[in-house]
């Protein structure tokens, strides 16, 4: 894991590498940034899911946690409060926000999560388009458990996968699907991370999206971002460094790689 310090240093050289909407020639890009990054707009579905978020951050329940992947930031202890987990592992509402926009916009049929935790992302997903099937795995099963109540509060049909990644990867019902979208939010580091997007890579449809989350998180996964970033099997890489986008588009006989900020923390460019 990256120091403060180093994560400020990043955000910086970030900061000044990326470019905004303005300057992005590719139409779909272009679409997909405005429909998302730059989309203002409260959705009604936020309000109901943060209120969501604010009811787990209450929970005192403590329950058994299975560390399957690089570790929790904050706590190494088997038992965890529910409202310790909510704080330290589920996505902030802008992140989250961003997924429930790229759902709306891209109106996926068939999305998969990695790391569903308490269940926060997907239920942002599922909200964005509730047309998708959407199946999310999650190795610890008393955080599973705490994300099915939610899931079946809301009414969500979610299809959830109490299972190690590697083990849900050879289920047939993962290797014999295609994704428009998929998420990966959990075990982050590089050989991880490489891994799953090499094993997902023919489940990804034509036009389809991998989103890694955390790409700046630990060196390990800085690399990983930069091998994926510049692999050409993807039409394009997007880096909005809270996620990083890989997306297929084959049709594309070039690979672009872009860095894009808001407009708003960067209003005197283009
Ligand atoms: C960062 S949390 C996911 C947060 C969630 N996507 C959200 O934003 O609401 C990562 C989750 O992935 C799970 N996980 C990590 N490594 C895993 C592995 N190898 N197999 C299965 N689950 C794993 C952890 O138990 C944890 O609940």
């Amino acid at each position: 894991m990256v120091s403060h310090l180093q994560m400020v240093a990043r955000y910086f050289k970030y900061y000044l590498g990326s470019k905004t909407l303005n300057s992005i020639q590719s139409p779909s890009i272009y679409r997909l940034i405005a429909a998302t990054l730059e989309d203002k707009r409260e959705y009604y579905a936020f309000r109901e899911l943060e209120g969501l978020r604010r009811h787990l951050l209450k929970r005192n329940e403590t329950i058994e946690v299975v560390d399957l992947g690089a570790g929790s930031k904050v706590s190494k202890s088997n038992h965890r409060k529910i409202s310790e987990i909510a704080k330290s592992a589920l996505s902030p509402s802008h992140k989250a926000q961003f997924l429930f926009k790229l759902c709306k916009h891209l109106q996926p049929d068939n999305i998969l999560e990695f790391g569903t935790s308490l269940g926060l992302s997907a239920l942002y997903m599922h909200k964005g388009c509730s047309s998708a099937k959407l199946t999310t795995i999650e190795g610890s099963p008393a955080i599973a458990k705490v994300a099915k109540e939610y899931f079946d509060a809301e009414k969500a049909s979610i299809n959830l996968i109490v299972n190690p990644f590697d083990v849900a990867l050879e289920l047939p019902e993962l290797i014999n699907s295609k994704y428009d979208i998929i998420y990966i939010d959990g075990n982050h580091t590089e050989l991880a991370t490489k891994y799953y997007v090499d094993m997902l890579y023919d489940n990804l449809n034509e036009e389809g999206v991998i989103i890694l989350d955390d790409i700046y998180w630990s060196s390990g996964m800085i690399n990983a971002w930069y091998e994926l970033s510049t692999d050409d099997r993807f039409g394009f890489s997007i880096d909005l460094f809270d996620y990083g986008l890989l997306i297929k588009n084959q049709s594309h006989n070039q690979h672009e790689s872009f860095q894009i900020i808001k407009r708003r923390k960067k209003p005197f460019i283009l």
